[in-house]
């Protein structure tokens, strides 16, 4: 069986963005851990904030028809994502809003039916000692909404700004064994769901 697909991406389109580091973090366990993982940059995605006015005269941007492409074209994702007043940034919330607003038509599938049923893992980043603990849960809600599986199995890296170098090496062994296991987790789950 060919390896899991798995997308990384992290909730922040920023530079030097702390979850960025994570993500690739989470990049590099995904490959130990057997998966066939691609890391995007949301940079590369950017929608304007969602407006019912806007999608009535302009429909869904092409950027997430395109994300949503790629997202189909993987088994899983894994998302890092920094922590905003306790929640999730901005950024995230806009481009799955967006993404949940492809509706079905023919040749095209529905949002909803790309992101139902797949795997996903969610790790937090934050230069705080908590890591961004509490955005995974609001994180978590929102995806289960969306009729994502969301592994049971989270990292939250705290002091992200020393706990991970910008090439995504987690200095700490023991940090580094828990995003191994998270990446584990989404692998096992996902080749048992594709078996
Ligand atoms: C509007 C805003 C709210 C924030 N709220 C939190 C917070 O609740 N908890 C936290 O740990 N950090 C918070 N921060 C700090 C971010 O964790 C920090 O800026 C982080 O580097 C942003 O993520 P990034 O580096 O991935 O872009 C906040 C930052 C901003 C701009």
């Amino acid at each position: 069986m060919l390896p899991p697909r798995v997308l990384v991406f992290a909730g922040s389109a920023r530079k030097a963005a702390l979850s960025k580091r994570v993500a690739r973090a989470a990049h590099i366990a995904l490959l130990e851990a057997g998966a066939d993982a691609t890391l995007i940059d949301l940079a590369d995605y950017h929608a304007p904030l969602y407006h019912g006015d806007l999608e009535a005269e302009q429909g869904v941007p092409e950027v997430i028809t395109r994300l949503m492409a790629v997202i189909d074209q993987h088994d899983a994702l894994l998302i890092a994502t920094p922590e905003y007043n306790g929640s999730m940034p901005p950024l995230l919330v806009n481009t799955l809003d967006w993404c949940s607003r492809i509706f079905a038509a023919p040749g095209r599938v529905a949002g909803l039916d790309i992101l139902a049923q797949k795997p996903v893992a969610i790790v937090g980043s934050s230069p705080g000692a908590l890591g961004g603990l509490r955005s995974l849960f609001h994180l978590r809600d929102l995806l289960g909404n969306l009729g994502m599986l969301v592994m049971p199995k989270q990292l939250a890296v705290g002091r992200s700004n020393e706990a991970v170098t910008s090439e995504g090496h987690l200095v700490d062994d023991h940090v580094r064994a828990a995003m191994l296991g998270v990446a584990r987790a989404l692998v096992d789950a996902t080749a048992k769901l594709k078996a």
